[in-house]
């Protein structure tokens, strides 16, 4: 039997707001080399969006990202993965500021060692989960989201883990502006079920028609509107993977009505 009066070592608080947040991703890979350690010593701090971390923002105070980008439009990625998509973006856009998540710190630094050879200025880095950065976001703070190959979770007792669940669409809507877009890209038949399902539950409509040969129940490959990627898309690492496994990107396009 336990003792009442003795706290567990490491007690989970009852709500996420104090803190503790169920993340079940990798953090962390193979050793990172000489290089990418500098960049994450030296080019991180630099890089945040504004004060994120619990253990600064414990009442998780609204963060000034406008000033943080200087009033340009702000975007948001969450998983940038290796970057890829992020610092392109980043270059074809300077006139926008982009906000990246991602909490596998190989990711981030490798996302650090290409934003020190592009001298892209107007990026922020927060390593770590997504939810962190939208509770700080202030409310219509956002012109654009970006969940590209999210984290499948096949089995079906992890499909509550997926991104497109409401613990995760609520919140992003919340700091959308209205009109802003979001974007999905994801090869699993299964995924782009739940996101038909799930994202306009949380308020998004959705700029495509569902195809209607594509069955809820027994998701398969089904071509539609969601075949043809953005005219500014490029090719992320799990695009090219999924690609080469012979899986096929599905394109889901959302927004945040105007009204
Ligand atoms: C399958 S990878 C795709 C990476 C990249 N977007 C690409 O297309 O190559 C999904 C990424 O999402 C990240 N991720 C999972 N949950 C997240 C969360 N709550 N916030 C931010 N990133 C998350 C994972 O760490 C992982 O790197």
């Amino acid at each position: 039997m336990s003792d009442a009066s003795t706290p567990p070592e490491n007690p989970k608080p009852a709500h996420p707001k104090r803190g503790w947040r169920n993340f079940y991703g990798r953090r962390h890979g193979p050793t990172l080399n000489q290089a990418q350690k500098e960049y994450l010593n030296e080019d991180l701090q630099a890089l945040s969006p504004g004060d994120v971390d619990w253990d600064v923002n414990p009442d998780r105070r609204p963060i000034d990202v406008a000033a943080r980008f200087d009033g340009k439009p702000v975007w948001l990625e969450v998983g940038f993965g290796g970057g890829e998509h992020m610092i392109h973006m980043a270059g074809r856009y300077p006139q926008v500021g982009i906000i990246g998540c991602e909490p596998y710190i190989n990711g981030v630094a490798m996302l650090l060692g290409k934003i020190r050879r592009a001298r892209a200025g107007n990026v922020a880095v927060h390593p770590g989960d997504a939810r962190d950065v939208m509770d700080v976001l202030p409310a219509g703070s956002i012109h654009k989201a970006f969940l590209l190959y999210p984290d499948p979770w096949p089995k079906s007792r992890h499909h509550r883990r997926r991104f497109v669940t409401q613990e995760h669409l609520q919140p992003l809507f919340d700091v959308l502006a209205p009109g802003a877009e979001f974007r999905i890209a994801t090869d699993i038949c299964d995924y782009v079920r739940q996101a038909v399902e799930e994202v306009p539950k949380a308020g998004f409509e959705a700029l495509f028609s569902v195809p209607a040969a594509f069955d809820r129940d027994d998701p398969q490959e089904v071509s539609g509107d969601w075949d043809q990627p953005w005219d500014d898309w490029i090719s992320t690492r799990y695009e090219q993977k999924a690609l080469r496994e012979g899986r096929k990107p599905h394109y889901l396009t959302y927004r945040k009505p105007l009204g």
